[in-house]
């Protein structure tokens, strides 16, 4: 007999067809309906996903339980599908690990994953999913890593994504959210990474955002942001910071004062379209500064002379700014400068000479 199984075909003779039917787990039967789902399936896949085994923990991309041989993780990154992700996701409610990254999937992400409670890591990445993140994404209590940046996801970001405390890396970078940052964003109280880039995100960064105690990346850079940067990343002691992106948006205000606080801070951009007062010395004392730009900010005032702390600064790029003042001597103190862009500015005398490791002076 002849089993279609989507745009391919399966021969097989009747009494495998009996001997499958009962004898392939229930996830496997899931795994096949899921694939049905596709119009473009990998041959891979065609001759792995064997319906005559008994469980399908051996198919490839597929991880099973040692002892329940239930599915754990599905892991098809980079395997050219392109289709629908099918509703019956919902029923491997073992699953733990879903790497769909970089494939063709389209149409919307079905609200049965919420179904899939044990979730720890879901990862549709770089596909072309469409519509909003579903409400049941509230019931992924265990989930630690959300990556669905590169989709076409419409909408804001879904107040239900604020009930899953567990989030530890949020990337929802490229996916042309609209709307605002909920001030529900201090539920993320273990949230270590927040990639928010490349959205059409406006209002203003909330200001309990500094209840994100773990927060070491916070990337918000391509946006329409406005406002201030929130005081409580500074008084709040975000420590544990290690990147802060804010550039192109239309952030305005002072650079609050406390940056100095910030230890670990190394990479700090707030470049293009902002419009922050002056440079505030304390940053001096953010001693793992290793890249400060502050590009085309409308910054005014001096280059304050605590920079010299700043012994890790290898990039420095403040151009385009209304600075004004000396250049002060102790930059020199910065022995680890490779790129310095002070252009366009109203600044006066000469880069000291113990700059040797510079590679790129503009
Ligand atoms: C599927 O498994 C059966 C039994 O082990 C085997 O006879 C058959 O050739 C396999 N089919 C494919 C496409 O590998
Ligand atoms: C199952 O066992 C194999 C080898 O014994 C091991 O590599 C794998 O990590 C185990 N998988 C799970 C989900 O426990
Ligand atoms: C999926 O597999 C790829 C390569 O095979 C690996 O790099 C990636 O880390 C895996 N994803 C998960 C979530 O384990
Ligand atoms: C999801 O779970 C709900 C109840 O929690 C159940 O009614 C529904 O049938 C499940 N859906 C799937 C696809 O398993
Ligand atoms: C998180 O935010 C929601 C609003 O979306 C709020 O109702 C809830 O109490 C907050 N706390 C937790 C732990 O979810
Ligand atoms: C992004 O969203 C806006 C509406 O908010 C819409 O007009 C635009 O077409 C979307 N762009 C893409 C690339 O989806
Ligand atoms: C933030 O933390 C402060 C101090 O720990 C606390 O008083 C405040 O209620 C928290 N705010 C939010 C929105 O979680
Ligand atoms: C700062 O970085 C060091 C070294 O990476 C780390 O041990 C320390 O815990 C970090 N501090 C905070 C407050 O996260
Ligand atoms: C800069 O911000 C202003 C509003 O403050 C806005 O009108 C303008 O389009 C922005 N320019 C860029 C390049 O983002
Ligand atoms: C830098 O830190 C030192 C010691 O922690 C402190 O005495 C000094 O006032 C700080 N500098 C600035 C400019 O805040
Ligand atoms: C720069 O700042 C001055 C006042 O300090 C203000 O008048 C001007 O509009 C600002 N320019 C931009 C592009 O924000
Ligand atoms: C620059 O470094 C020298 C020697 O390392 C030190 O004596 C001097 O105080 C430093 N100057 C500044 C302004 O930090």
């Amino acid at each position: 007999m002849i089993l279609v199984f989507n745009h391919f075909l399966v021969l097989s003779c009747c009494f495998l067809f009996v001997y499958t039917a009962f004898c392939l787990s229930s996830d496997g039967f899931t795994l096949l309906s899921l694939s049905r789902h596709w119009t473009s399936v990998p041959s891979s896949i065609i001759s792995d996903w064997n319906a005559s085994d008994p469980t399908p923990c051996s198919w490839l991309g597929i991880e099973c339980d040692n002892t329940t041989h239930r599915v754990v993780a599905v892991n098809l990154t980079g395997f050219k599908i392109s289709g629908k992700l099918g509703p019956e996701v919902g029923q491997l409610s073992f699953l733990q690990t879903i790497d769909l990254s970089n494939n063709g999937f389209f149409s919307e992400v079905p609200s049965q994953l919420g179904n899939c409670t044990l979730l720890d890591s879901l990862d549709l990445s770089v596909n072309g999913f469409t519509g909003e993140i579903p409400e049941n994404f509230k019931q992924l209590k265990a989930l630690r890593f959300l990556n669905l940046c590169s989709n076409s996801l419409s909408g804001e970001i879904p107040e239900s994504m604020f009930h899953t405390s567990s989030l530890e890396y949020v990337f929802l970078n490229q996916i042309n959210f609209s709307g605002s940052i909920s001030r529900h964003i201090s539920n993320l109280s273990e949230v270590i990474e927040l990639r928010l880039y490349v959205n059409q995100l406006s209002g203003v960064i909330p200001e309990p955002i500094g209840n994100c105690s773990k927060l070491e990346g916070l990337y918000l850079h391509d946006n329409q942001l406005v406002g201030s940067l929130p005081r409580s990343l500074t008084i709040l002691k975000l420590e544990s910071l290690v990147y802060l992106y804010v550039s192109n948006n239309s952030i305005e205000g002072r650079i609050p004062l406390g940056f100095g606080n910030l230890k670990n801070l190394s990479i700090l951009v707030l470049s293009f379209n902002d419009s922050i007062g002056g440079l505030p010395p304390d940053l001096g004392n953010c001693s793992s500064l290793t890249k400060l730009a502050i590009a085309y900010s409308n910054l005014t005032g001096s280059i304050p002379f605590a920079f010299s702390l700043l012994h890790k600064l290898n990039y420095f790029f403040l151009s385009g700014n209304r600075l004004s003042g000396p250049i002060p001597e102790s930059i020199g103190n910065c022995s680890r400068l490779e790129y310095l862009n002070l252009d366009g500015n109203q600044l006066v005398g000469s880069l000291p000479e113990s700059l040797t490791n510079l590679e790129s002076i503009v």
